[in-house]
């Protein structure tokens, strides 16, 4: 899995659900489990959607001033996402397709956690005190 500690935001419940990403991403390009692609493309949608919902929660309970701006980062990532979704269903290379997918999963996810997602726990850390 590309998660490590150097993605570690010290908010749990976001390390947990930043990781079970991670785990979808890399089911995408795992070959023993290529027939299930299309099942984890699904899951990788709804549970982005959650994840993505509950970071907000977080924003709007310790009143985070950059949450709006953050969450047209996650909007963003969404349209990307069900783009990706409509390419691939058209492609005529599957594999080539999920592994566009994946590296835009990958990287959208290690940029935005480094820069914003730990932004806002350095907030939110030190505003709980
Ligand atoms: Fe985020």
């Amino acid at each position: 899995m590309l998660w490590n500690k150097s993605l570690e935001t010290g908010i749990p419940k976001i390390d947990e659900q930043h990781q079970e990403l991670f785990r979808q991403a890399d089911f995408l390009v795992d070959s023993s489990k290529a027939d299930r692609v299309v099942a984890t493309l699904n899951f990788l949608k709804d549970y982005v959607t959650k994840h993505f919902s509950d970071e907000e929660t977080f924003h709007r309970s310790s009143h985070y001033p950059k949450a709006e701006e953050h969450k047209k980062l996650h909007q963003a990532f969404a349209t990307g996402y069900k783009q990706k979704l409509e390419e691939f269903q058209k492609a005529t290379n599957k594999a080539a397709a999920v592994l566009t997918i994946n590296s835009m999963v990958v990287n959208w996810l290690k940029e935005h956690i480094m820069r914003h997602d730990k932004e806002f726990a350095v907030y939110y850390i030190q505003k709980k005190g």
